[in-house]
């Protein structure tokens, strides 16, 4: 039932084909998820690629597994992209598995097309499986992509999707995994070992936040937008930069140089305004520079932030 309805919402709104009873995996959240890949395709002596910045748990859950961490570095100058060049600088015979998701946490940046057949050549071209972590293309983007829209992508790749932010259902733990049969059938060895299969009720009310129209996303987003004004303006008072263009739930700002680093801004603003923002540098060195303002509060409490700061 929740396999199907996953099949249905990949076809409607990313025009990608899945088998649901073959290539479709529901998942207790997609950072379990990543837990569960990692488990599945790393022993001590392989090596995985993660972005830097990125979402913590690919460290620490590639670090559990026992492998080898080469973090890639992402540049603004470069749109948060990875630099093939670059990544092609490693030594990459061990590597395994490489992880990427677009629309990016935490810089916002948007995937395109273009990127999405380099990433497809590069695993292809390495023999390297690439888990794409996409939970974020729903929120403040009109044209949500999935990597395995891109031909040939499904030999090369997995792809985690989450109910936690499209579908406001962070607290039920349900993601998703898409891929082919004999990858999801890997996953799935080790994960029956983990866990058992998911309580009805809830998959039956994750099937139904599926079928939701245009018109759920629309009202999610006019949120989210008017929140997202409202971070501008704090981001403004605080003299830092930011792109307007990017998506997800966080505002991505670099910090103007008075500041050390992003650090140093974070601390003095919850020191004396008792604001919290996130230092980019959490996300790995190459956020430094860089704070991030999360999405996930009302307008009052961002309204009231600004007003603490101004004072
Ligand atoms: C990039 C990214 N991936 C995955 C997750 C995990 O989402 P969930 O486990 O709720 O599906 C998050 C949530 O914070 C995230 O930011």
């Amino acid at each position: 039932m929740l396999r199907n309805s996953i099949s249905k919402w990949y076809k409607k709104w990313y025009n990608v084909e899945l088998n649901a009873d073959t290539e479709i995996l529901p998942l207790i959240g997609s950072k379990e998820g990543i837990m569960h890949i990692c488990m599945t395709y790393l022993d001590e002596g392989d090596s995985v690629l993660i972005p830097n910045p990125g979402y913590p748990t690919y460290r620490s859950a590639a670090t559990i597994a026992g492998a080898n961490v080469i973090a890639y570095t992402l540049k603004e100058e470069n749109n948060w992209f990875p630099d093939f060049d670059e990544l092609e600088k490693n030594d990459l015979n061990n590597v395994k598995l490489m992880f990427v998701n677009y629309p990016h946490m935490p810089t916002g940046q948007l995937p395109t097309k273009e990127l999405f057949h380099k990433l497809v050549a590069f695993a292809k071209k390495h023999n390297i499986l690439i888990c794409h972590d996409n939970p974020y293309s729903f929120i403040l983007n009109k044209n949500p992509i999935s990597l395995l829209s891109i031909e040939g992508a499904i030999d090369v790749v997995l792809e985690l999707n989450s109910f936690s932010k499209s579908h406001n259902m962070a607290g039920w733990r349900v993601g998703m995994l898409s891929g082919s049969k004999e990858r999801i059938d890997e996953v799935l060895r080790f994960k029956s070992n983990m866990d058992s299969g998911m309580f009805l009720p809830l998959q039956l009310a994750a099937a139904k936040a599926l079928e939701l129209d245009q018109e759920w996303y629309d009202q999610l987003n006019i949120v989210y937008t008017k929140r997202r004004e409202k971070v501008f303006e704090l981001l403004q008072l605080l003299n830092c930069r930011f792109d307007k263009t990017q998506a997800g739930m966080f505002v991505w700002a670099s910090v103007p140089p008075v500041y050390k680093d992003g650090f140093e801004l974070s601390d003095i603003v919850l020191k004396e305004s008792n604001v919290f923002i996130t230092p980019g540098g959490i996300f790995g060195n190459a956020g430094n520079n860089y704070v991030r303002v999360s999405l996930c509060t009302t307008e009052e409490k961002i309204e009231e932030s600004i007003t603490r700061i101004k004072n």
